[in-house]
Order: structure tokens, then sequence, then C-alpha cells
């Protein structure tokens, strides 16, 4: 068995002039005699002061950035500035070296550009460490949140032949070799029977077989990663991501934005309580890049200050409807600043839109309810028309400062014949979805849920900018390396 003391027990020991064993990853080597040491448990290095005129000539010149490296020594009270303590070591062996001159990462500030085209590394970095913590935190939080409330951890499928969404943007699965690849007469490919002899993709969202699990469990949620097949290449956009899916059997609407503004301030808040150092380093980071920005785009807070305001107000709740009556009449639609101008009641919202509600407007999160049909899913409850005979749904986006959407979600429609007619309004082939309609057959009730972008809460709660940064591994387009 390998024994060592991890940095993080080593930086809150109070136990002095002992021995002890660490093994990390070199950041610096000061002057020949002072180690930064991380071993990833930390946002802090570890001081290793080596013993220059014992360490043999071969160690000293491997002990570089990025070389792993096991230090044995003793524990002492530091009298150096900025640490409590740190490791005299009798004897560092080299665990596993690494070439200076072609090491990437050097001790110095990189760019989070260039740290994406070495992404295989940068987990090395404070930033990502700091990024991937928050991340772990976050995810435990959800599911300590919903078991808390007895909800079931429901696992839903990956491959699937349905599309949740109806969209379209679906990643096709294959068996086929490339050149057995089944040919339709004009030569494209036939996919029909590329899963076995049967069409699937991966899946778009858990939700139509969550509400399978609702309608029997009660209360359930999914978490799992979700595939998009769409072209986007944003700051906000990834072929996979992963969502958090609660469906509850006999809730209505309002129930649903009651459980996602709940969930939301849960897991901040767990992040805030459970991420001190992580959130700190993340905090200053962010202040430094500020600093660099222009005064007038400068944020007025601190991104502790915006988690706690988020915690402390209660959402902005309100209407599509009210809501375009809002940014008709707002300066940057009024002086034609927008790019798309607001001037009817039906069209989606653009992000400049959303941006405007949350960031000037509100100036907190904004839950818009009740949007027009036509713009939103089949499977959303049908309202009454309006008094100008203009249908809605029963939807909600919750939308965040600096983020935009961060939930969509919905009541869904309970009511078979509404249901199935709404489907064909849509083409949305209701016989492929029968196990679906059967739960509205058999004991259908009212029921809601909504899908939460993980990454999306991770780019708010570490106020990053790239959601490319909050996920280890991403996937867009033309990028699936490692
Ligand atoms: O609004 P969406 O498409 O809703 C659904 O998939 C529903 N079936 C959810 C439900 O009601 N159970 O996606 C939900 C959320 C969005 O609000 C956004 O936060 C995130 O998933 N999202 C993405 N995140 C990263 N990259 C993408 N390409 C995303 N597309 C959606
Ligand atoms: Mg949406």
């Amino acid at each position: 068995m390998i024994k060592r003391e991890k940095i993080s027990a080593i930086l809150k020991s109070t136990e002095f002039n002992r021995e002890t064993t660490v093994m990390g990853w070199v950041k610096t080597f000061r002057n020949n005699q002072f180690v930064a040491l991380n071993d990833g448990s930390s946002m802090s290095n570890l001081q290793i002061v080596v013993d220059f005129a014992n360490t043999p000539e071969n160690i000293l010149k491997k002990i570089t950035t990025g070389a792993a490296i096991k230090v044995k020594g003793i524990l002492v009270e530091s009298l150096g500035k900025g640490q409590k303590c740190e490791v005299k070591a009798s004897n560092i062996e080299i665990l596993g070296e690494s070439d200076a001159e072609k090491f990437p990462l050097q001790p110095k500030k990189h760019s989070l550009e260039f740290l994406r085209e070495i992404a295989h590394l940068r987990f090395r970095t404070n930033t990502f460490n700091a990024i991937f913590k928050v991340r772990n935190a976050l995810s435990f939080a959800i599911h300590q949140f919903f078991n808390d409330k007895g909800f079931v951890y429901l696992h839903t499928p990956i491959i699937t032949a349905s599309d949740a969404e109806g969209a379209g943007e679906m990643f096709r699965v294959t068996t086929l070799p490339f050149e057995n690849t089944p040919k339709t007469e004009d030569g494209n490919i036939d996919f029909k029977e590329d899963f076995f002899g049967r069409s699937a993709n991966l899946t778009v969202s858990g939700q139509l077989e969550g509400e399978l699990g609702a309608m029997a469990l009660g209360e359930i949620y999914t978490f799992g990663p979700t595939f998009r097949a769409e072209n986007s290449n944003t700051t906000r956009h990834l072929a996979e991501f992963w969502m958090i899916e609660p469906e509850v059997a006999f809730a209505d609407l309002e129930d649903n934005m009651n459980l996602a503004e709940e969930l939301l301030k849960y897991t901040i808040k767990y992040a805030i309580d459970h991420c001190a150092d992580e959130l700190e380093f993340l905090s200053s980071r962010l202040a430094e890049e500020e600093k660099n920005k222009p005064q007038n785009q400068r944020s007025e807070f601190t991104l502790m200050e915006k988690l706690n305001f988020c915690l402390e107000n209660s959402f902005e709740r309100l209407t599509y409807t009210e809501a375009i009556e809002i940014l008709k009449r707002s300066k940057p639609n009024q002086k034609k600043q927008f790019k798309y101008l607001i001037d009817d009641w039906g069209a989606d919202l653009q992000s400049e839109h959303e941006r405007y509600l949350v960031e000037k407007h509100f100036k907190k999160p904004v839950i818009l309810t009740d949007y027009p049909a036509n713009i939103k899913s089949f499977y959303m409850r049908m309202n009454e028309p309006d008094e100008q005979g203009r249908k809605t749904v029963r939807a909600m986006d919750i939308l965040f400062p600096g983020i935009g959407e961060m939930v969509g979600g919905s009541q869904r429609e309970e009511r078979l014949d509404k249901l199935q007619t709404r489907m064909e309004e849509m083409h949305i082939p209701k016989e492929e979805l029968y196990w679906y309609l059967d739960t509205r057959r058999f004991g259908t009730a009212p029921h809601a849920g909504f899908g939460l972008g993980f990454e999306r809460l991770v780019l708010f709660v570490t106020g990053m900018t790239n959601i490319r940064d909050v996920i280890p591994f991403p996937r867009f387009p033309k990028n699936a390396e490692f």
C-alpha cells in the first residue's frame, strides 16, 4: 500500500515536528530551495524546503514544473510569510519527470483560450481544480436535495428511438460498418435499420421516460448526459451536456416553479457552504479579469455578492405576454438597439431580450411562463385561449443573469385528446409514442417537470463565462478527441 498524507490534511494539521510523506506535482521550484507542491486535494500548495547540499544533483535538476515527486521529511511550523507550515525534506524521489522545455503549463497565468487548446492538461491548474470541485459539490447537492424530498433517481436510457423535444436534433446510433450502411434509392444513408435492424439515436432528454416513472413512483428525477446534434458554437451550448430532470405527479406549474427555485437556491447555498476555498479563488480570479475590462463593461458585483443576492431574493415571475409588453416599451426596443425588434406577440425571445429582462429590468433571476403554443414542445399543457384568441402553454423558462436560460419546463398535457391533437398538428409520430400516450390512457393525472442544464448552473456558480470551461471533456462541433 502506498502511504502518504494528503496536502489538504497537512495544511490543517497542528501537530508539528513529526515525520510525513507527501506526493504531488511540482508547481514551482524557487532558488533551488522551495518547492510549491500540489496533490489536487487543496487550493493551496505545500511548501517543501529542499536540503540543497544533501540532495543529489540528478534529483535537483529533475524537480521541474509538472514533475511528480515523493517527499519524506519533517513537518514544521513555517517562519516564512504566506504559509503556516512546511516540510523540511530529508528525501526526494522523482516519480515522473516532466521536461521543462516541453511541458506546456508554465508557472504563470495562462489564458483560458490557451488552456482550452491543452484541455488534457488544464486539470493541473488551480482554476480548473476549483471548477471541477465546485461541479462535484453541485452534483452531490442535487442528489441530496431530491433524496431528502423522497424523489427516486431514475436512470433513463441514453440510446432511444424517441425524439423527446420533437426538434430533430439527434445523433444517430449505428452498429453498421460504414461500407455496409444501407442506402436509399437516391444514394443517401438509410438510417431506418442502423441499430440492429431499427433506428435509434442518443437521447436529447430523459423527460418522456421520466414521465412514465413519475406516473407510478410519484416523484422522480434523472441526472445524466444528454445530446444535441445542433451545430452551435456558442459559449452556452454543448453537443453533450448533463441535465437534471425532475418529474412530479399531482403537480401544476406553480409547484414546478417552486421546486425549481428551491433546487437552484439549495445547490447554490450548498456550494457556498462546502466550497469556500474554491469560490474564494474563483471570485478573486473573476475580480482580476474585471479589472482588465473597460470601466463601463465591469460588473458592479463580486461573484459572492451575485450568489448571495440570488439566495436572498425571490425570482421574478411573469408571463411571456407581460414580458413582451415590457420589452416593447424598453429603451433598446424604442431606440432600435435590439437586433430583433419586438413588435408582435408570438415570436420566440432572443438572448438579447432575455438579457434585458434579467440584467437591466428586473436585475434578478426571472421565471417566464405561458409561452405561445407554437414555439414550445408538443407535451406542454394547453391553456384556454386568451381574450384575443391567442394560444399559450403552461411552459416555464428560468432566466439567469449572465447565463440566459437555465431551466426549461412545463406542466404536462395530461388530457389524451388534447395531446393527440397537438401531436398531429406538430407532426409528432403518435404510433411510435404509443407508450407515452398510454400514461394518458391509463390513470392520467396532472403532472409537471423541468430540465436544468447542469453546466449552466456550474457556469453561474463559478462565475466562468464559457460553457466549455465547466465540463471536464467538452463536446462541441469537431471536438471529440479525448
Ligand atoms: O429547454 P430544454 O431543451 O428542455 C428539455 O429538454 C425538456 N425536455 C426538459 C424537461 O422539461 N424535462 O433543455 C433544458 C435545459 C435548458 O434550459 C438549458 O439549461 C439546458 O437544458 N440546455 C443545454 N445546455 C448546454 N448545451 C445545450 N446544447 C443545451 N440545450 C439545453
Ligand atoms: Mg428550452
